[in-house]
């Protein structure tokens, strides 16, 4: 824990940040099981902002977990500190005015709470990526439900580690009776309503 240390406030201001590009911020924090589909959406709704204008940047697991995180594992103590610094990481972002998106499992619901008290009220929008287990298992995208079922990846999520599902997230997308294209329509729809996009 260091200690010694004095915040340093800026002279360029959040604000002036968001009128040079001339959108709002937020952290669009997407959810679910492996294989419900996080990064395939949040991959999309990255395609459309960026037609429509809008700076965004896209925190995907893996990605994630090659570079700044490849030091955890995904025991307990470890997917809470993944989703501790993903948090800090997409604060930084908003800072700099940015739509930022992040697609991790993050599991625990009192982590994802966490990371929405790091930002303003309106700066944090939760995702469920709703997809049955079973439904997650079936298409399997990585093969790694099948491993996980023989015994060769311990703690995989929703096997032998839970998932806590989101109780009121901001948006509900169950992507076995949605498309992409419309689960990416209704995610617009709701940052135009917000003012957060026009
Ligand atoms: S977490 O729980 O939020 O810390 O996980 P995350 O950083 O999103 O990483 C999930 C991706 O890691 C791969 N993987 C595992 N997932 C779950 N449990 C275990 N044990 C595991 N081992 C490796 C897997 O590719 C996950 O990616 P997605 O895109 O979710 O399938």
């Amino acid at each position: 824990m260091s200690t010694n240390l004095t915040w340093h406030d800026h002279s360029v201001s959040d604000g002036q940040r968001a009128k040079l590009k001339g959108h709002g911020s937020a952290l669009i924090w997407f959810t679910g099981l492996s294989g419900s589909g996080k990064s395939t959406l949040a991959n999309a709704l990255e395609q459309r902002l960026v037609t429509l204008g809008v700076h965004s940047f896209l925190l995907d697991g893996d990605n994630v977990r090659l570079g700044l995180n490849k030091d955890l594992s995904f025991s307990d103590h470890d997917r809470v500190e993944n989703i501790r610094r993903i948090g800090e990481v997409g604060k930084l972002f908003v800072s700099s005015g940015t739509l930022c998106l992040s697609a991790f499992i993050s599991p625990f619901i009192a982590d994802r709470e966490q990371v929405r008290q790091l930002l303003p009220q309106d700066k944090f929008i939760e995702v469920y990526v709703d997809a049955p287990l079973a439904v997650c298992e079936s298409r399997d995208p990585k093969g790694l439900y099948a491993k996980a079922r023989a015994g060769e990846i311990p703690h995989f999520t929703g096997i032998d580690s839970p998932y806590e599902a989101p109780e009121t997230p901001e948006i509900h997308i169950k992507t076995d009776e949605l498309d992409t294209p419309a689960a990416v329509d209704a995610i617009i729809t709701y940052l135009v309503a917000q003012g957060i996009i026009n």
